[in-house]
């Protein structure tokens, strides 16, 4: 390996095409274990990096970036989220940092309806009977939900995903929708009506929620023991951003209390869940092991994209995603 090439440190293996993209032009070392680096690791890995390739279960705080030395110069997370970095601080130091937006947002968006149907039909407790041999007959009055057709969803975040999230809701079983967003947006903003409302507006009339808010100071534990109060018993509540955006006790107490109908999660809080959480004790809730972009097509694009940032960054141009 050429001892003058700049050096990427790559927090776990991504799709070939990524790591491709990097070794043709710096030094890559890649975390190779399944599991992602410890902090030790993370820390001695990043040592002398100039670029660091980082992942949403590495937290990249000033520490890290101390450890790295002051040749970093970018961190390219293999995300669309960043809430895992220290943004500001690595601003501060003038650290460039990326993530791969929009390659993701229709695997995401259809893990979001994937959810919806099926905490909405049960499939978690249908499943469960087969496997357990405990289905016995059909059953006229067993494993009865929800319809989609008719009801109405409430997107809390309507950027990309969620309006994805909206479009194809609308668009196959013509819900009505409800939506926040940070700014004030526009009657003809999407391809399909829908009404901006307050949050609680949003909660008190909405069958499906589904969230796709950032996480950040202003969004953790967004929905809590209050907001579960103001949902309609028959509430669906979905969540594919990042599981700290629920207060995660509440909504225990919700879907025990069958305050509402169900949850379906592809986040939750903390990844992976303890194996004594009492969410997962809660049948009508339904949980993934946070896979939203996972796709070929989608987790390839993430690792071009992520890829192209470092390369970008560690060239002296401008990232193609930027966050700072
Ligand atoms: C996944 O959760 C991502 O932020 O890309």
């Amino acid at each position: 390996m050429d001892s003058n090439l700049q050096k990427v440190f790559v927090a776990r293996r991504i799709p070939q095409i990524g790591i491709d993209s990097l070794a043709q032009q710096f030094a890559v070392t890649v975390h190779s274990g399944q599991l992602p680096p410890t902090r030790s690791e993370l820390l001695s890995g990043v040592g002398g990096c100039h670029g660091i390739l980082s992942l949403l279960s590495d937290r990249i705080d000033g520490e890290v970036m101390d450890a790295a030395g002051a040749q970093l110069k970018v961190i390219s997370n293999f995300a669309v989220g960043f809430n895992n970095i220290d943004v500001p601080e690595a601003t501060r130091r003038g650290i460039a940092v990326g993530n791969t937006p929009d390659v993701l947002t229709d695997a995401t968006a259809d893990i979001a309806i994937a959810l919806i149907m099926a905490t909405a039909r049960r499939l978690r407790e249908a499943w469960q009977a087969v496997d357990n041999l405990a289905w016995k007959t059909w059953e006229p009055t067993g494993w009865r939900g929800l319809d989609l057709v008719g009801s109405t969803v409430g997107i809390v975040g309507m950027g990309r995903i969620g309006s994805k999230v909206a479009q194809r809701l609308y668009g196959g079983w013509n819900m009505r929708v409800l939506f926040t967003a940070h700014r004030a947006k526009a009657e003809d903003t999407f391809p399909f009506p829908a009404r901006q409302v307050a949050l609680d507006e949003l909660l008190t009339n909405s069958d499906f929620i589904s969230l796709h808010v950032p996480l950040s100071a202003d969004t953790r534990h967004l929905i809590g023991a209050r907001e579960f109060g103001l949902m309609k018993e028959t509430a669906v509540v979905v969540n594919t951003a990042r599981g700290e955006i629920i207060n995660q006790a509440a909504l225990v107490n919700a879907l025990r209390n069958k305050q509402i109908f169900g949850a379906g999660l592809d986040v939750c809080d903390p990844e992976p869940l303890p194996e004594y959480d009492p969410l997962r004790q809660c049948e009508n809730c339904l949980l993934l092991p946070h896979i939203g972009s996972a796709t070929y097509s989608a987790r390839d694009a993430m690792a071009v994209r992520a890829a192209d940032n470092l390369l970008a960054g560690l060239t002296g141009n401008p990232l193609p995603y930027p966050v700072n």
